[in-house]
């Protein structure tokens, strides 16, 4: 017996309207991965001078072929993201054009609404989809590394212009005495762990003019990235990166501020990590860590954040959390009971949750 005569009438509806939903999440899909090739090939960047191109223009300025660059317009004004003039017109003499809002959000890249490196991040994180299969069959790991320069820097640019306009402006600032500790003297050091291009780090050290900034990340990579981005940066050696891992127990020194934005999820040994920031900040200082604003709990109907959240741990934080061993195996959605256990075994007596408002973030003070 088919399965279709054996649904009723309701489940018939549910079937069609999830026929439905596969449909515009594969309509979806296509947007994500051409926008990454329009934000690669530069196409954004072209069109979003304010003129109207036609493809023969826009491969031009773009040194890329005109037959592509027609079919990437066309499939682009179809999806809703440009706009044509003379649509009845020869197709080489078609004139397409950027609207101004959508030309904020993947070509203006100190836009805080700023979204193209979401599409490259996407593209990074199937980067090693074979691996992760194996991953899931092996129970073993996919290194960092394996995901690949996109998304390495299609993180690094979701998170440019919330860290050199917003950390250090509106975030540390809602935390009096931390903000008041590092405008003081002796000018105040901060260890920034997980830092990856280093925006973070460049951030602190932009908005406060006395501190001194350590980046660590794992990843060479990055931080190779992250010292490009310092040179641009004009800060007089505040800021220095380092290809350490955050649990190397050989780290030392003593810092006033201790921070971690979204990579504890991805450690392997977070309680490693987190002892080693305790012993940094020795009492004295204070530990903050920026992980993804979740629920308290696993429901069945979760919500958009954690929908989004689960997409990029099944695909990539998760594989990247059990690449070593021993392995937590975090993934994203890094609960607060769970980051709450860490910072126990790390010996922190208490986690305290900064009352700072932001839709994908969660503020965490550790109390040594
Ligand atoms: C999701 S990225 C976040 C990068 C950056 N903090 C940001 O918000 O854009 C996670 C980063 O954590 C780093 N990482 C993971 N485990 C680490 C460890 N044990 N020590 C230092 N860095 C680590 C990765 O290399 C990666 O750069």
């Amino acid at each position: 017996m088919s399965t279709t005569l054996s649904l009723t009438t309701e489940q018939i509806g549910q079937r069609d309207a999830f026929v439905e939903r596969m449909l515009k999440s594969t309509s979806g899909m296509f947007d994500i991965f051409t926008i990454y090739i329009g934000h690669k090939l530069g196409f954004y960047q072209a069109l979003a001078q304010g003129e109207a191109l036609t493809s023969v223009e826009l491969a031009a300025r773009t040194a890329s072929h005109e037959r592509y660059a027609r079919e990437w317009l066309e499939q682009q004004t179809v999806a809703g993201i440009l706009e044509v003039e003379n649509h009845t017109g020869e197709a080489t003499s078609r004139r397409f054009r950027l609207p101004a809002p959508h030309a904020e959000v993947l070509a203006e890249q100190d836009s805080l609404n700023y979204l193209a490196p979401l599409a490259q991040l996407a593209v990074g994180a199937v980067h090693p989809l074979a691996a992760v299969l194996e991953a899931y069959r092996s129970g073993g790991g996919v290194p960092f590394s394996a995901f690949g320069p996109d998304l390495r820097e299609g993180q690094a640019g979701m998170n440019r212009a919330m860290f050199l306009q917003q950390l250090g402006q509106e975030w540390l600032p809602a935390i009096p005495d931390i903000h008041a500790r590092l405008q003081a003297d002796p000018p105040a050091r901060i260890a920034d762990f997980g830092c990856g291009a280093g925006w973070s780090s460049i951030g602190l050290a932009q908005a406060y003019p006395k501190v001194k900034v350590d980046g660590f990340d794992l990843d060479a990579p990055s931080i190779e990235l992250a010292q490009a981005n310092l040179r641009q940066a004009n800060l007089n050696g505040r800021v220095k990166f380092h290809v350490r891992d955050a649990g190397d127990p050989t780290l030392s020194g003593h810092y006033d501020l201790v921070t971690a934005f979204e990579c504890v999820h991805d450690m392997s040994d977070p309680v490693g990590a987190l002892q080693t920031m305790r012993h940094l900040v020795n009492h004295t200082g204070t530990v903050i860590i920026v992980d993804e604003r979740v629920s308290d709990t696993f429901t069945p109907t979760g919500n958009e954040v954690e929908w989004m959240m689960y997409g990029w741990s099944v695909l990539h934080c998760l594989p990247v959390g059990m690449a070593d061993h021993p392995a937590a195996g975090t993934g994203t959605v890094m609960r607060t009971e769970t980051l709450q256990r860490y910072a126990r075994e790390a010996g922190f007596r208490d986690v305290e949750i900064l009352p700072i408002e932001n839709f994908f973030f969660r503020f965490y003070r550790l109390i040594a």
